[in-house]
C-alpha cells in the first residue's frame, strides 16, 4: 500500500474536512497560518469536469506550501476520467488524493456519485483502483499528453511538474450508509482495494446533516480498519480541540476531520482564545488573500467568512449587516475599521 505523507502523521491526526464553497486556497492558508490542521483536502473537483477541459476547476486545485500536507479531492461515476485526472494532481503536487464517496448533494448523488457509491460497491472499488492506476502510471513517468486529457487543460499544468515523479496515496472520504447504516460491510468492501485512509462522516445520506453522527459506528468500522495499513478518520460534530482528541481516544479512530466548527475560527486546532480585535484583523487579511490568490472569484463567496467571524460579540449583527454588502476588500477593511474606532 502506498501510505506517502499518512504514514508520516503524528497521532491523533487532526485535519480539516474538504467544505465545498468554504475550504477554499484562501480558507486553507489563513488556517495554516493560524492553526495548522495536520492535513487539509481542497474542495471537491469533478473527475469528468477536469477531463472535458472545464479548466476553471483548477482554481480549485490552487494551494500555497504552507497548507502541505495537502490532500485533492476529486468526486465522480466514471473510473477512467479517475485514471486521466489522477495525473493532474500528482502533477500540481498534492501530498495524496481523496475520492468523495459521502456527497448528499442531489446533482452528485442522483447520479451515483458522491455518497451513492455506498450502494454499488463494485464501482466505487474500480474508482479506486484506476486511480491508484493514474498515480502509478503518472510516477512511472507516462506523460500528461499521454492520457486522455484536453489541450487546454495539459496547457495549463504545463511547468509545475515536481522535480521527483512519486506515488501519491489515494484514500476515500465517505458515510456510514445511503439510507441506512451499513458501514461494517462497506469498509470491508473499501478496505479490499487497500486505500490509505478512510475518512467516515457518522452519518447516512438520508440523514444529510440531520440528527447527530452516530460514533458508535465510526468505532465498530474502526475496530475492522484498524486490523489493515489502512489509516482511519472520524468525522461528524466535533465542536473543539478537547473533543477532537476526546473523540479519537473513545472511538478508537486514527484522528479526526472537523468541518464547521472551522466557520470564523480558523485558531481552531490551535486552542487559542483570540480577541474580537484580532478576529476582524484576519478577516481582513483573509478577504485580501482571497482577492489576491483568487483573482477573479466573485467576492460574495467571501461574504459568508465574513459573517462567520463577525459573530458573537457586542455589535456584531450591525457590523455584520454592513459586512454582507461590502464589494471588495478595500471595502471590508474600511468597515472594519470603523467599527473598531467605537
Ligand atoms: C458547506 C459544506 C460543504 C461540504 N463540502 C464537502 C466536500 O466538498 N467534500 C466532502 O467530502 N465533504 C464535504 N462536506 C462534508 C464535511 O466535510 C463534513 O463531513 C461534515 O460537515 C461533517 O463534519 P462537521 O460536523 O465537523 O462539520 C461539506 C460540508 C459542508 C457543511
Amino acid at each position: 500500500m502506498q501510505k506517502g505523507f499518512w504514514g508520516k502523521l503524528n497521532k491523533p491526526i487532526l485535519g480539516l474536512s474538504p467544505m465545498d464553497g468554504v475550504t477554499d486556497a484562501s480558507f486553507r492558508f489563513i488556517t495554516a497560518k493560524y492553526g495548522k490542521p495536520d492535513v487539509m483536502f481542497t474542495e471537491f473537483v469533478s473527475a469528468e469536469g477536469l477531463c472535458a477541459g472545464a479548466d476553471v476547476l483548477l482554481k480549485d486545485f490552487i494551494y500555497s506550501e504552507i497548507e502541505k500536507p495537502i490532500v485533492a479531492q476529486v468526486f465522480g461515476i466514471v473510473p477512467e476520467a479517475f485514471y486521466n485526472a489522477a495525473p493532474i494532481v500528482c502533477e500540481l503536487g498534492f501530498s495524496g488524493i481523496d475520492i468523495n464517496m459521502g456527497c448528499p448533494d442531489k446533482n452528485v448523488a442522483k447520479r451515483g456519485g458522491g455518497a451513492a457509491l455506498i450502494k454499488n460497491p463494485n464501482l466505487a472499488k474500480e474508482i479506486i483502483i484506476k486511480t491508484k492506476e493514474g498515480v502509478r502510471d503518472w510516477a512511472e513517468g507516462k506523460k500528461l499528453e499521454e492520457f486522455d486529457l484536453p489541450k487546454n487543460i495539459i496547457n495549463q499544468l504545463r511547468g509545475s511538474t515536481p522535480k521527483l515523479r512519486k506515488k501519491i496515496p489515494v484514500s476515500v472520504k465517505t458515510r456510514i450508509g445511503y439510507e441506512k447504516i451499513v458501514i461494517k460491510e462497506w469498509v470491508k468492501h473499501l478496505l479490499e482495494v487497500e486505500p490509505a485512509n478512510i475518512s467516515i462522516h457518522g452519518r447516512t445520506l438520508k440523514q444529510m446533516y440531520a440528527g447527530e453522527a452516530n460514533w458508535d459506528a465510526i468505532a465498530e468500522a474502526a475496530e475492522i480498519i484498524k486490523k489493515t495499513e489502512t489509516l482511519v478518520l472520524g468525522n461528524g460534530d466535533i465542536t473543539d480541540l478537547a473533543s477532537a482528541k476526546k473523540h479519537t481516544e473513545k472511538y478508537g479512530v486514527d484522528g479526526v476531520l472537523v468541518g464547521r466548527a472551522f466557520f470564523g475560527n480558523p485558531w481552531l486546532f490551535s486552542g487559542k482564545e483570540v480577541s474580537v480585535s484580532e478576529k476582524l484583523d484576519v478577516a481582513v487579511e483573509h478577504a485580501k488573500y482571497f482577492e489576491k490568490i483568487l483573482k477573479g472569484r466573485k467576492f460574495y463567496n467571501m461574504r459568508k467568512h465574513l459573517a462567520w467571524y463577525a459573530h458573537g460579540f457586542s455589535g456584531a449583527k450591525e457590523l455584520r449587516i454592513k459586512l454582507m454588502r461590502a464589494e471588495n476588500a478595500k471595502e471590508c477593511e474600511k468597515i472594519i475599521a470603523d467599527f473598531k474606532k467605537y
